[in-house]
């Protein structure tokens, strides 16, 4: 190994950030959404904008909904380096979430990291996926890590702009590698080198 260990630790509940959170956090939209770390207590709403996906959708390739418990081990596994976050607006409703996954298990991959962005329906198409995106790129930079990698279904192609807004580069596809519901999918790989 070089000696290189990314990621820092954080607590998973509590409402007080803790001083890495605190030099994160600070982007607020006009209409007061910002985003933070998530903690367990946020299992509900995001397994309920998880879920909608996994049943009546093609953007993730899950194709059994999570349980409440398997939604809490999620959150509990996404911490330090590896965060989950979650968008919320002035009332502390839950918009939409994000994490960064770890990319591949083989140790010489631990630089780079894999991200997820889901954002409720209704919330859409006014800048929370955006807001969710550039904050986990300020968290993975912070992190230390080397590279952001998106692997996004070839058919979605709001996910695809998102990424392309906040600066990563098509990579390649993978042809007809998922099916669900019926259909073939495309996994189109995005990159940003940070
Ligand atoms: C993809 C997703 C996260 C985008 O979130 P959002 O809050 O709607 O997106 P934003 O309003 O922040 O838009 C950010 C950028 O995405 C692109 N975008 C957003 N909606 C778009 C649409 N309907 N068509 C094309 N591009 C779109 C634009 O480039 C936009 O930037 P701009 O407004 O400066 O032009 C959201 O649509 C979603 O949750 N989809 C289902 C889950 C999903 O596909 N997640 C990604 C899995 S890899």
């Amino acid at each position: 190994m070089f000696g290189y260990l990314p990621g820092v630790g954080r607590p998973t509940s509590g409402s007080e950030p803790s001083a890495f959170e605190a030099q994160i956090t600070g982007a607020r939209d006009d209409a007061g959404t910002t985003v933070r770390a998530a903690t367990l207590d946020d299992a509900t709403a995001t397994l309920e904008i998880h879920n909608l996906e996994v049943t009546d959708s093609t953007v993730l390739l899950d194709l059994v909904p999570r349980s409440l418990a398997e939604q809490r081990e999620w959150l509990a596994q996404h911490t330090g380096g590896h965060p989950a976050v979650v968008a919320v607006n002035d009332a502390g409703e839950v918009l939409g979430y994000g994490s960064l996954s770890t990319f591949r298990s083989r140790p010489a991959y631990a630089t780079t990291v894999e991200d997820s962005v889901y954002v409720r329906r209704d919330a859409r198409g006014r800048g929370v996926g955006r807001m969710i995106l550039d904050d986990l790129v300020v968290r993975a930079t912070a992190h230390g890590f080397h590279s952001m990698v998106a692997r996004v279904v070839g058919q979605n192609e709001t996910s695809i702009a998102l990424h392309r807004a906040c600066g990563f580069e098509l990579v390649g596809v993978e042809r007809e590698v998922g099916r669900k519901f019926g259909r073939w999918l495309d996994i189109v790989e995005l990159q940003l080198l940070l």
